[in-house]
């Protein structure tokens, strides 16, 4: 597949990725500010050193500890060019863990006080410093997502902010060294203002600006034509959802009627969501195929209870139907909205651990792929789509994975009375939703059905039923997200829809950040 980055001139900022989860996020968080950056893997960070100007480095977080055997360093150009020409490093988490590491201080493994979430930080009394304007107030909140803490720093760095205990550090600099290092996520949205504390480093670096969000359609536009030939069927695989939606719109100027959209209707469906992708694919400009599949998904899916295994099956019909389309249309190029998380969290970047197989990852088709997103966040895509001039119930519209209501059967497999069930407690919540005006505050909500059964008496009769929990989140990336605040009136009124139905008896809500629960249950 190929994962096109839109690279001009090559960067003069490097990020290295050690793995987290989070990595995509830093050269996010550059780019919001006005500046591009490279994302490298340690093992090529010297030949680029050596072949580009590098004006800044950022070292990433990571599921390593810094003693593990094989645990990655930090390259030696990049030692070099700090040291020779005081070029900038920032290391964030396991790589501010590397750099006292790597200067003589102390790394432990802090069992029972690891960080996982939101936690408040306050200012140490150490002057100004890199985090003054971050920690103005004296304190802030951030997001900590680490087992290990740096317990001791090495010798010139200097603490510039505690963890809520007080004493441990959570952000160091040493300003002869020009290193710096915080423990804590300040590219996640959940720390606020954590934009600050990388203004503060690009004010150090003094790099020029070199992003502009503007040009990013051109951009993605000239990718689309540099990646195929002017011959040739382009099938875009269209699901009416932000990126396939935003994806055909761009791709459209420049395929023309070589291009078709392509959607399974698989029966995990929503209620209406069959008319939404026939209006999302005229506000497109794409023609549109959608397949009725929805028997042979029940048969591929009958008994397969295990969450994986589930997604496993989805994807593989999934590429069997795709391939007949493909050989119906001789179809020379597959394109697909795929956007960073995707790749992320089904490990398909190479580096982070896999969380879910996603339906539409690494698939091996025989025509080319191509994913002009595979590097933007969802945020950035709604933002392609308005300043592209799409309707805003196409750049606002939650995500639906692509596997529906076929993961939101949690934990059993899935059969057509349990569909029905979670479809139709879906549709009474979102209209709920939707008259209160929650629904436009949540960025996703996920209707599940829990298969376990409990007791209850309706009529005069005692029942044995399934369970209804609900699960709205906020968040503009969707690799962290928190609970959306229901009031308890709304709270009672989608109780009282969803056990007015026949075979439930019972409604949760899920409140639970991410992470550590993903946002759909399997
Ligand atoms: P999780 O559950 O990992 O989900 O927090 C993050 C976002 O990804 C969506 N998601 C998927 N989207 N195919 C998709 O197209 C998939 O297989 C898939 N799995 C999860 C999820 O709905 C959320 O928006």
């Amino acid at each position: 597949m190929l994962h096109l980055l839109l690279i001009m001139e090559k960067p003069k900022i490097i990020v290295i990725d050690y793995g987290s989860q989070y990595t995509k996020l830093l050269v996010r968080s550059l780019r919001e500010l006005g500046y591009r950056s490279a994302l490298l893997n340690p093992a090529q960070v010297d030949a680029y050193i050596a072949e580009n100007e590098t004006r800044a480095i950022v070292l990433s977080g990571s599921n390593w500890s810094v003693d593990d055997k094989g645990a990655p360093r930090i390259p030696e150009s990049v030692l070099r060019i700090n040291n020779e020409d005081k070029v900038p490093v920032l290391g964030v988490c396991y790589g501010m863990q590397l750099m006292a590491h790597h200067f003589g201080g102390t790394v432990m493994s802090v069992e029972g006080a690891k960080e996982y979430g939101p936690v408040t930080i306050t200012a140490a009394k150490e002057g100004t410093n890199f985090l003054s304007p971050f920690l103005h107030t004296g304190e802030a909140s951030v997001w900590a997502s680490h087992g290990d803490s740096v317990s001791g720093l090495p010798d010139g760095f200097s603490v510039n902010a505690l963890m809520p205990d007080g004493k441990t550090p959570t952000a160091m600099s040493d300003a002869d060294r020009n290193m710096y290092g915080v423990q804590f996520h300040p590219e996640v949205k959940e720390t606020p203002n954590g934009n600050k504390v990388f203004e503060s480093f690009m004010e150090i670096a003094k790099c020029e600006k070199d992003w502009e969000g503007q040009d990013q359609i051109k951009e993605i536009q000239d990718v689309l034509r540099e990646a195929t030939d002017d011959t040739g069927n382009v099938v875009i695989g269209f699901s009416g959802g932000v990126d396939s939606t935003t994806l055909a719109a761009l791709a459209g100027p420049v395929f023309g009627d070589r291009l078709f959209g392509f959607c399974i209707d698989h029966g995990g469906l929503r209620h209406g969501e069959v008319n939404h992708i026939k209006a999302a694919a005229d506000a497109a400009g794409v023609q549109l195929h959608i397949e009725d599949a929805r028997d042979r998904y029940l048969a591929a899916l009958d008994g397969v209870e295990d969450g994986e295994l589930r997604r496993a099956a989805f994807r593989g019909l999934y590429k069997q139907l795709f391939d007949e389309y493909i050989a119906g249309t001789d179809a020379k190029y597959i394109l697909q909205g795929t956007i960073a998380p995707d790749l992320i969290e089904s490990g398909a970047d190479g580096k982070s651990e896999m969380i879910k197989t996603h339906h539409n990852v690494d698939l091996g088709f025989t025509a080319t792929e191509v994913s002009p997103f595979s590097h933007l966040f969802k945020y950035e895509v709604r933002a392609l789509a308005e300043s592209f001039g799409l309707a805003e119930f196409i750049f606002n519209r939650q995500p639906f994975p692509g596997p529906g209501l076929f993961i939101r059967i949690y934990d059993g497999a899935v059969t057509p009375e349990r569909l029905e069930l979670v479809r139709e407690a879906d549709k009474q919540v979102t209209e709920i939703l939707k008259e209160t005006g929650d629904y436009d505050q949540i960025r996703q909500l996920v209707v599940a059905l829990c298969t376990a059964r409990s007791t209850g008496v309706k009529g005069d009769g005692r029942i044995l039923d399934y369970g209804i929990s609900i699960r709205a989140v906020v968040t503009e990336d969707y690799m962290t997200v928190k609970p959306y605040e229901f009031t308890y009136e709304t709270i009672m009124k989608m109780s009282s829809a969803v056990t007015a139905i026949d075979g439930i008896v019972r409604m949760e809500i899920n409140y639970t950040t991410k992470p550590p629960a993903t946002t759909e249950y399997m």
